[in-house]
C-alpha cells in the first residue's frame, strides 16, 4: 500500500488499458478524458500546422512507438563542439528566416509590435540580432519580463549563446538582484526595475531599444513603461529642431519593440499611433484535447492521478503540468515522488522540476537540460511556463485550470490592498498552455476541467491596471512629476482605486493635502519596496533602530514564508516556535529568528544552518533570500547616508513604533465581544492561526496583510500599547472628528 496518500489508486495498474481515453467511467473520483477534437483550438491548430512547410528535423514527429526507454540522447550532447550546436540551434529557431526583415522593420520604425507563437524565439534572439547588426549603436538593450525568474533564466541562456557568462555583454536586474557591468549591452529586467530606473534616468538615456515582452500579459509596471515610453520617444525621437532638451544632451532616438505571443495586437499598435505589425510564422503541431466529464475540486490529486496515467501508458515525452503556486507545487511535488519511488523497476523513473517564481537560479537549470535516458521529466510549473519560458522535449501538458492573481479587495474602506487568489485561468491562458505539448512534435493536453468550464471562462484577462493596488506605482510616478490621473494609458485605471492610493499615501505621509509629493514620499521611493516597509524604514532613521526593522522587513519581503506549515509535525513545529516567540507578537518574533539565524550561521557549515533550519522548521530559503534582500537594503542606506548599524538594543519600544507607522493602515482595537475591529476601515478581524498572538486578547494591534478564507484574518500581527496608536498624528485627526 502507498502511505500518506488517501484515494489514491494503484496508478500503473488500474488504468494500465487506458490507452484511449473514456467518456464514461463509472468510478467516481476518477476523470474520464472526453476526446477533445473538435475543440476551436484542435481544429485551428491543425490547420495552422499543415499550412507551415514541414522542415528537417521539426516537422517530423516524435517516433511514438519508440520503446520509452530508448530516449534520444539529444542533438546537443552528441556534438563535438557546445557552442557550434548552439549557434546550429539558434539558425533552427522559426524566426532566423525573418532576421533581416526584422531588423529592418526595427530600423525604420521607431515603434515595431512583434507577434510570434511562444518557442519561436522572439526573446532570445531579437535582442541578439539588434545587437548583431550594429543596430542598437551604444547604447544598451533592455528586455523586459513580468516575472523575476524568467529574467534571470532568459539571461543566462543568452549568455551562453554568446558564449559569454551572465553578467558580461548579457545581463539581468531584477529587484534585489542584479548582475550587469560596465559591459553589458543586452539587459533581461522585470519591468518593476525598468520603471524604478526611470527614476533616476526619465529619459532611459542608457538604452537605444527597449523591448517590451510578454506584453500581452498587461501587468502593471508594464503598462507604466508602455505609456511613459510614449511619452520618452515624443522626447527623443523628435525632430531636431524641436528636440529642445534631449538634443543638447544628444540623446539617440529610441526603438520600442512590444513583443506578445497572443494576437492581440493591434490595441498596441493602435495605443502607438498604429504601429508597424509583425508577425512570426511559428512552428506548432497538432495538440490533442482532452477534457474531464466532471470537474475536479481537487485539482492537485487530479493531476497526480493524470500524470501517472499518462506515466505508465503512454510512450516517452516530457509532462508538463500547470499548478496556481509554489505550494500546490511542493505538495504534488512531494505526492508524486513518493508513488515514484514505489513504480516497478520495468517503468522508467520520473525526474520532477519544479518552477515558480521564487524558485533559485540553481535549481532552474535541470529543466532545460536533456532529460536523462531512462527518465520522464514531470515539470510543475505556475503560468510562467505559459509564455514566458520555453521548456523543450514537453509532449504531455496536464492543465489544472488554475492560476493566481493579484487582486485588489476594496472591502477595506477606500484604502484597500492586494491579495493573491487562486482563480480560473482565461481562454487564452488555456490554449498557451495546450500549445506548450506541440512544440517539438504532436503532443497532447489532459485539462482537468470540463469542455463547458472552458467555453465559461473568460477570453482575456483583465489588465492588472484595473484590478490593482496603484499605491507603490502611483508614489513612483509622483517621483516622475506624473499624475496618474493625466497620464494617457493603454487602459484608465478606475477612479476609485486612484483615490484609494491617493488616501494611502496621504495616510503615510508621502503626499500632503495638495496631492503634492513630500520630502518624505521622495525617501519612501528610493526604496524598492512596498509604501508601508519604506515608511516603516523611514521611521527607524529617526527612532534609531534601523537595524531591527531592516531584519524584519527583509523578512517579510522575501517570496516565502519564514515559518514552514507542516500538518505532520504541528506540535514540535509549536515547540520549535515557542523558543522564538517574543511576547508583543510576529515581528519582534521574526527579530528574534533572524538572530538566532546569524549566530547559527556564523557559526556553523552550509549543512548545519540547513540543519539546524530543519529542526526548527523554518524555511531556509525565506532566511537566505532575506539576508539578501537586507544586504541590498543596507547598501540603499549607504548611499543615502542612512547609519543602517542604529540599533535600539533591547528596547522593543521603537522597534514598533517604527513599524507602526508604516502598518498604519492595518490597526484594529478589540473589542467587548473579543473581536477586532478596524481603526482605519469597517472590517471585523481574527487574528490568523498561525500567529503567536492566535486566541490572544489585546487592546490594540497592528498586521501585515489580511487574508480571506472563511473569516477575514489578520497575519503578522503584533501588539502594541493604544497610546502608540493615539499619538500617530493622522489618528489624532481621525479620533477628534
Ligand atoms: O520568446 P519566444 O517564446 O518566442 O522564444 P524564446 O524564449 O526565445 O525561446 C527560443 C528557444 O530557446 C526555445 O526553443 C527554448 O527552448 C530555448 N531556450 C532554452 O533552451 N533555454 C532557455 N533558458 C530559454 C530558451
Ligand atoms: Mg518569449
Amino acid at each position: 500500500a502507498l502511505k500518506g496518500i488517501s484515494n489514491s489508486p494503484h496508478p500503473h495498474r488500474r488504468h494500465s488499458s487506458h490507452g484511449t481515453p473514456h467518456h464514461k467511467r463509472p468510478i467516481k473520483r476518477d476523470h474520464a478524458w472526453m476526446d477533445g477534437s473538435d475543440d476551436d483550438l484542435e481544429v485551428k491548430r491543425s490547420k495552422k500546422h499543415t499550412g507551415t512547410p514541414k522542415k528537417s528535423g521539426h516537422g517530423a514527429d516524435h517516433p511514438r512507438k519508440k520503446p520509452r526507454l530508448s530516449a534520444p540522447a539529444g542533438s546537443s550532447s552528441s556534438s563535438t563542439s557546445k557552442d557550434a550546436s548552439i549557434q546550429e540551434q539558434r539558425k533552427e529557431l522559426p524566426i532566423y528566416t525573418g532576421k533581416d526583415a526584422i531588423v529592418d522593420i526595427i530600423r525604420e520604425n521607431d515603434v515595431t509590435v512583434l507577434i510570434g507563437e511562444t518557442g519561436s524565439g522572439k526573446t532570445t534572439q531579437v535582442p541578439q540580432y539588434l545587437l548583431e547588426s550594429g543596430l542598437a549603436g551604444s547604447g544598451m538593450i533592455a528586455v523586459t519580463q513580468p516575472r523575476k525568474v524568467a529574467a534571470t533564466s532568459l539571461a543566462a541562456r543568452v549568455a551562453t549563446e554568446q558564449d559569454t557568462s551572465v553578467g558580461g555583454l548579457v545581463g539581468y536586474s531584477v529587484r534585489f538582484d542584479e548582475a550587469c557591468s560596465p559591459e553589458t549591452r543586452i539587459k533581461y529586467v522585470t519591468d518593476g526595475m525598468l520603471v524604478r530606473e526611470l527614476l533616476g534616468d526619465p529619459l532611459l538615456s542608457r538604452y537605444s531599444v527597449i523591448i517590451v515582452d510578454e506584453a500581452h500579459e498587461r501587468t502593471l509596471r508594464t503598462d507604466l513603461l508602455i505609456a511613459n515610453l510614449k511619452t520618452i520617444q515624443q522626447v527623443r525621437n523628435a525632430p531636431a529642431d524641436a528636440k529642445g532638451k534631449a538634443s543638447a544632451a544628444k540623446l539617440s532616438p529610441l526603438k520600442v519593440v512590444i513583443m506578445s505571443a497572443t494576437l492581440e495586437a493591434e490595441k498596441f499598435s493602435k495605443f502607438y499611433n498604429n504601429a508597424k505589425i509583425v508577425y512570426v510564422k511559428g512552428r506548432q503541431h497538432p495538440v490533442t484535447i482532452y477534457h474531464t466529464s466532471q470537474s475536479q475540486p481537487d485539482y492537485v490529486d487530479a493531476a497526480l492521478r493524470t500524470f501517472f496515467q499518462i506515466h505508465t501508458d503512454r510512450p516517452q515525452g516530457d509532462v508538463l503540468i500547470f499548478l496556481p503556486g509554489q505550494e500546490d507545487i511542493e505538495s504534488l511535488e512531494k505526492s508524486i515522488q513518493l508513488y515514484a519511488n514505489q513504480l516497478p523497476k520495468d517503468v522508467p523513473g520520473v525526474l520532477i522540476c519544479p518552477m515558480y517564481a521564487a524558485l533559485p537560479p540553481s535549481q532552474q537549470s535541470k529543466i532545460f537540460s536533456p532529460t536523462p535516458s531512462g527518465m520522464r521529466k514531470c515539470i510543475l510549473a505556475t503560468n510562467i511556463a505559459e509564455t514566458s519560458i520555453t521548456i523543450p522535449g514537453i509532449k504531455y501538458v496536464i492543465d489544472t485550470g488554475k492560476c493566481k492573481e493579484k487582486r485588489y479587495v476594496a472591502r477595506q474602506a477606500g484604502t484597500g490592498f492586494d491579495t493573491l487568489l487562486t482563480r480560473d485561468i482565461t481562454q487564452s491562458s488555456a490554449v498557451q498552455r495546450a500549445g506548450r505539448a506541440g512544440r517539438e512534435g504532436s503532443g497532447y493536453c489532459f485539462r482537468l476541467y470540463t469542455e463547458e468550464s472552458f467555453r465559461k471562462m473568460p477570453v482575456t484577462a483583465e489588465p492588472e491596471i484595473r484590478r490593482c493596488t496603484l499605491t507603490s506605482s502611483m508614489l513612483q510616478l509622483k517621483c516622475l512629476g506624473q499624475n496618474f490621473e493625466e497620464l494617457e494609458f493603454m487602459d484608465k485605471p478606475d477612479e476609485e482605486t486612484v483615490v484609494a492610493a491617493l488616501k494611502t499615501l496621504f495616510l503615510l505621509g508621502a503626499l500632503d493635502n495638495h496631492r503634492g509629493l513630500t520630502p518624505l514620499g521622495r525617501q519612501m521611493a528610493a526604496f524598492p519596496l512596498e509604501p508601508p516597509f519604506a515608511r516603516a524604514l523611514v521611521a527607524s532613521i529617526e527612532l534609531g533602530c534601523t537595524a531591527e526593522v531592516l531584519s524584519i522587513i527583509s523578512v517579510l519581503s522575501a517570496s516565502s514564508h519564514l515559518f514552514v506549515d507542516t500538518t505532520e509535525a504541528r506540535d514540535a513545529a509549536a515547540d520549535a516556535r515557542r523558543k522564538f516567540r517574543h511576547l508583543s507578537g510576529d515581528h519582534l518574533t521574526v527579530l528574534n529568528v533572524v538572530r538566532a539565524y546569524e549566530e547559527v550561521a556564523a557559526s556553523e557549515s552550509k549543512a548545519g544552518r540547513r540543519d539546524w533550519c530543519r529542526k526548527m522548521f523554518l524555511n531556509e530559503r525565506c532566511l537566505a533570500e532575506a539576508m539578501n534582500i537586507r544586504a541590498q537594503l543596507r547598501d540603499v542606506c549607504t548611499r543615502m547616508k542612512i547609519d543602517w548599524r542604529a540599533s535600539a538594543g533591547d528596547n522593543e519600544g521603537p522597534v514598533l513604533k517604527a513599524l507602526l507607522q508604516g502598518l498604519v493602515l492595518n490597526t484594529a482595537f478589540l473589542r467587548p465581544d473579543g473581536s477586532y475591529k478596524q481603526v482605519m476601515g469597517p472590517s471585523v478581524v481574527k487574528i490568523h492561526p498561525s500567529s503567536s498572538l492566535a486566541d490572544k486578547k489585546m487592546p490594540a494591534i497592528f498586521y501585515d496583510e489580511l487574508v480571506y478564507t472563511t473569516h477575514v484574518y489578520a497575519r503578522g500581527v503584533s501588539t502594541v500599547p493604544k497610546s502608540f496608536i493615539a499619538e500617530i498624528p493622522v489618528f489624532r485627526l481621525r479620533t477628534a472628528a
